[in-house]
């Protein structure tokens, strides 16, 4: 009885049908950022990069006393730099993916849908590098250290860790995506990229969660527990590095007092949990939320 594939860690056919799903939504509904987006149409003055809620500094003192202009440069940077972070998030997904799948049977769901995934993430990085351009956005890179630590990761991550830090960069994403794609006076460019991503990355977040099941179900506890911290540690660097510094000296503004301004911003703890929830009910039924590892979200107000 063929319950088993020959993955090694009992990757069954039910397990397999979830991946046969997907690939036939991808099938029918999958986009062409090349055709699908009005690359030439103008950018509106008044048209913000994101929606002002969403802003790092929306509700502070500092927030009050921009200018209007101030405040669409600001947002334009905001996006980019979060455009430029899933960038690099993307290229480091792709590596491990494709490292997951190194001579598996290409006749499962799982292997195909995978290599789907991977072109899938390779052509919003392409959209979101011309959304950035388009917007005239300098590429906004995470410091050195941060920059080695995913090399890392890319390297070495596998299976419910690849997958966990997988799952949180694409969770966080879709919650202010699906903001910004209905936001009124928000650059058509981004209604139109985050529309896009948030159809296709609902695929890979039911992936990553059928992946990161199927891994937990022969962890030891402590195995457990060491993936949960390392999922931990992957979303505070993913969380703390989403907008970069630069993006307030773009808008004119002190960086210093933006820094600080935004870390004592209870508006913005509050939307970092609203967009972690989700992802915090699914760790905690995968056994994933320990006190240690909830002890690093609360830090960085993801719960
Ligand atoms: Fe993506
Ligand atoms: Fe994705």
């Amino acid at each position: 009885m063929a319950l088993t594939w020959q993955t090694g860690y009992g990757h069954t056919t039910a397990d397999d049908d979830v991946s046969k799903r997907l690939l036939e939504s991808a099938a029918t509904l999958s986009y062409d950022p090349s055709t699908e987006i009005d690359w030439d149409a103008p950018l509106p003055d008044d048209h913000y990069g994101l929606n002002p809620e969403w802003s790092t500094l929306y509700g502070t003192r500092l927030w009050d006393e921009m200018t209007e202009r101030q405040r669409v440069t600001l947002t334009r940077h905001e996006v980019c730099s979060i455009m430029n972070t899933g960038i690099w998030f993307e290229m480091i997904l792709q590596q491990m993916v494709l490292r997951d799948q190194y001579l598996k049977n290409p006749a499962t769901a799982e292997f195909q849908f995978a290599l789907t995934e991977i072109a899938d993430e390779c052509r919003h990085s392409i959209m979101f590098a011309r959304a950035c351009a388009k917007m005239g956005v300098p590429a906004y890179r995470p410091n050195k250290v941060i920059a080695q630590a995913g090399r890392a990761f890319k390297a070495l991550a596998k299976g419910e860790l690849a997958y966990g830090g997988i799952l949180v960069a694409e969770e966080v994403l879709d919650v202010m995506q699906r903001d910004w794609m209905r936001g009124e006076k928000v650059l058509e460019i981004v209604r139109g990229t985050s529309r896009i991503h948030v159809v296709e990355e609902s695929r890979h977040m039911k992936f990553a969660r059928q992946e990161i099941r199927e891994r937990m179900r022969p962890a030891s506890p402590a195995r457990r527990r060491a993936s949960a911290t390392g999922i931990a540690v992957g979303a505070y660097v993913i969380v703390t590095s989403m907008v970069h510094p630069g993006v307030y000296k773009a808008a004119g503004l002190d960086v210093q007092r933006a820094l600080a301004e935004v870390r004592a911003s209870e508006h913005r703890k509050a939307m970092m949990r609203t967009s972690s929830r989700h992802l915090m009910a699914f760790l905690a039924e995968t056994g994933l939320l320990t006190s240690r590892s909830a002890a690093v979200y609360r830090r960085v107000h993801m719960l």
